[in-house]
């Protein structure tokens, strides 16, 4: 999917902006402040219907606004056209798809994958297990029609079975909840097993081990392999029981990361680690690509930062080899590498107007 026109209204310090975007690659300079990842923050709001940053509207809508806007045009891989909008208050949200309203947010997002690249991408890396998680749900949202359906009737299972737990409800009414649970379980395991198999195999050929080593996820489902979810339900129900919830199952699943065979977290630089997340938002696009889905559009804030000129170039160089519409930015577009510059549309930023930059050097 590619994004050939952007239009923001009140989105923290942008007032009203609008671009035309390249549909390959964009280069979004300017000063510390001045609007860059505002402007990727809006993509996302389009796409998603949620900010990257922040789950509170009020933080976005520019100080003295009620409502903060943002429309877009979309093209598709087949060419097919899109207008897709939001209007988000401090309580409510609007969407629209080709001028119809539409009442549920998934409709758009599925329509639109994006994936992110910010200063909050460490967490992938340094974070709970639950930043890990939202990987897997994302890229199954996308590539697999039933998941997002299968895993919201597990977490209302599981809500339910909690319910009971908490109340010292017997075996024979939990149990019920079990019956439940394990297929949904199942279900989702198999997918997600499955999903991280293919990212691998990706990353078994990421440039990435030139510099870090070489790269690997380990999946674990959240409950012991070879064991039967709901049989394992029945022997920690007293546990369950006694703690007063679910404590093992799909909502307890695990993505290590891991170099050479060590638990990335434990031992790479920050830099390296940049370098690592970049790897797999690349192996992440290409399952995408593969999978018959849209292109994905990549959002990459403040990619310079951390890296030296070796890692710039290594990640610029794997990023623009998913060949998916791409927005970068940096403080100074110099602090991009020359390939990405070379191929980018320019645009700068100043106080939350942007306009076209013409380039030298
Ligand atoms: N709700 C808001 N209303 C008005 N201005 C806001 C609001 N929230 C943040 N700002 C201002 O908008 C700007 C945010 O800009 P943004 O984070 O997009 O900058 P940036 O160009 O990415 O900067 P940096 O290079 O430091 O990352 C800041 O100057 C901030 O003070
Ligand atoms: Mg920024």
């Amino acid at each position: 999917m590619q994004l050939t026109a952007l239009s923001v209204q009140h989105v923290r310090r942008i007032c009203a902006a609008e671009i035309y975007p390249s549909k390959e690659v964009n280069l979004i300079s300017g000063q510390n402040g001045s609007g860059k990842t505002s402007f990727l923050e809006s993509i996302h709001y389009l796409a998603t219907a949620r900010s990257f940053r922040t789950t509170r509207t009020s933080d976005v809508i520019s100080h003295g606004q009620n409502t903060l806007v943002v429309n877009g045009k979309l093209q598709g891989g087949a060419g097919q056209n899109y207008r897709v909008g939001i209007e988000k208050t401090r309580k409510t949200t609007r969407l629209k798809l080709n001028g119809e309203i539409v009442r549920v947010s998934s409709k758009i997002a599925r329509l639109v994958p994006v994936l992110t690249f910010n200063t909050e991408s460490h967490l992938m890396l340094n974070g709970g297990p639950a930043n890990r998680r939202a990987l897997l749900d994302r890229l199954l949202f996308h590539v697999e029609p039933r998941y997002l359906e299968v895993l919201k009737d597990y977490y209302r299972a599981l809500k339910q079975r909690n319910t009971l737990l908490r109340t010292k409800a017997s075996r024979t009414q939990v149990r019920l909840w079990d019956t439940q649970l394990a297929p949904m379980a199942a279900e989702l395991d198999g997918w997600r097993g499955e999903c991280i198999s293919t990212i691998n195999r990706y990353l078994e050929e990421s440039e990435v081990a030139d510099i870090c080593g070489s790269l690997r996820l380990e999946y674990q489902r959240g409950w012991p392999p070879h064991q039967e979810y709901e049989e394992l339900l029945a022997t920690t129900f007293p546990r369950d029981r006694e703690v007063r919830l679910t404590t093992t199952g799909p909502h307890r699943a695990e993505l290590r990361i891991f170099v050479d065979d060590k638990l990335a977290k434990t031992i790479v630089s920050r830099g390296q680690g940049k370098l690592i997340i970049a790897a797999i938002i690349c192996a992440q696009a290409q399952y995408l690509r593969d999978s018959g889905q849209e292109e994905p559009i990549l959002l990459i804030d403040d990619l310079s930062s951390e890296l030296d000129r070796t890692g710039r170039n290594l990640a610029a160089k794997m990023l623009l080899s998913t060949k998916a519409q791409t927005f970068f930015t940096a403080i100074d577009a110099l602090d991009l590498p020359a390939e990405v510059r070379a191929s980018a549309a320019l645009f700068h930023v100043e106080h939350g107007k942007m306009g076209p930059m013409a380039m030298v050097g």
